[in-house]
């Protein structure tokens, strides 16, 4: 596997094309908006006067549900066209969100401890995991609520492989590799992998979640978006910072 570096990886992230940030910029692409948004909206709960750390937001969008939602938001965002747009979106309806551009590995002041802090399909994307997930742990006040959500490692490959296959195939697990996608790399890591790590830095888990598509959405997906309903995609975890 290529040796990557956060910096490199963050610049093919902030390399995204501004007609992916507007198509997505609403409530995220078709996964984001019948399987995770859902499910990580219920774990927050009330989010009025609540303070949320949105890391690695990406265009933003969930930082403008969020705050729309009451919360007060900061969003990190190291990638160069993703911070922009999100910047831009706040220009043009501000909502009081401050947006962030850093690495998550080395944050600046953020303002204060943090009620929640979420970061939706963040990790896999950074080689230093690690190194962000304790940022994001030590973002939360003691009591605090830490959200994750990653493709789910068990079925990562699913909806490519079903479309090919009609059924989901994979021949490795256990090592870390690669994840080519057409606007960046992520990497597989396995579950234990993640459980662990989050428990290590002080934190219990409270739920996790493997959401299933509705049948009667699959009308609206793309080709073999079936999948979805039978095996899940994505994992949601909810942890609580416990010190
Ligand atoms: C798959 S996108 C998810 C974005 C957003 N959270 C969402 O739900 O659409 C992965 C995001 O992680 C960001 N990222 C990559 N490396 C990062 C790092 N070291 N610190 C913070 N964010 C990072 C990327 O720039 C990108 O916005």
């Amino acid at each position: 596997m290529t040796e990557w570096t956060n910096d490199a990886a963050i610049q093919r992230w902030g390399a995204m094309p501004r007609t992916v940030l507007e198509q997505t910029a609403l409530d995220g692409d078709f996964a984001k908006r019948h399987l995770i948004n859902p499910v990580l909206l219920r774990m927050l709960g009330d989010l009025t006067e609540r303070r949320v750390l949105d890391a690695g937001c990406g265009n933003g969008y969930l930082s403008r549900i969020l705050a729309g939602r009451g919360a007060t938001v900061v969003g990190v965002e190291p990638g160069q066209s993703l911070f922009d747009f999100a910047v831009e979106q706040e220009t043009t309806a501000p909502q009081g969100i401050r947006y962030i551009q850093a690495d998550l590995c080395d944050l600046p002041n953020l303002g204060g401890p943090f009620d929640a802090v979420v970061a939706s399909m963040v990790l896999p994307a950074i080689p230093d995991w690690i190194g962000a997930m304790r940022a994001c742990v030590h973002a939360l006040k003691p009591g605090g609520l830490f959200l994750f959500t990653v493709n789910h490692p068990c079925y990562e490959q699913l909806w490519p492989t079903w479309r090919e296959h009609g059924e989901y195939r994979t021949h490795r697990y256990l090592t870390e590799y690669e994840i080519p996608g057409p606007n960046g790399v992520d990497f597989h890591r396995t579950l234990s992998t993640y459980l662990n790590q989050v428990t290590r830095l002080g934190c219990h888990l409270t739920e996790l979640a493997e959401p299933g598509l509705d049948p009667d959405a699959t009308a609206h997906g793309p080709d073999g978006i079936d999948a979805y309903v039978h095996l899940p995609n994505f994992l949601i975890i909810a942890a609580r910072r416990t010190t």
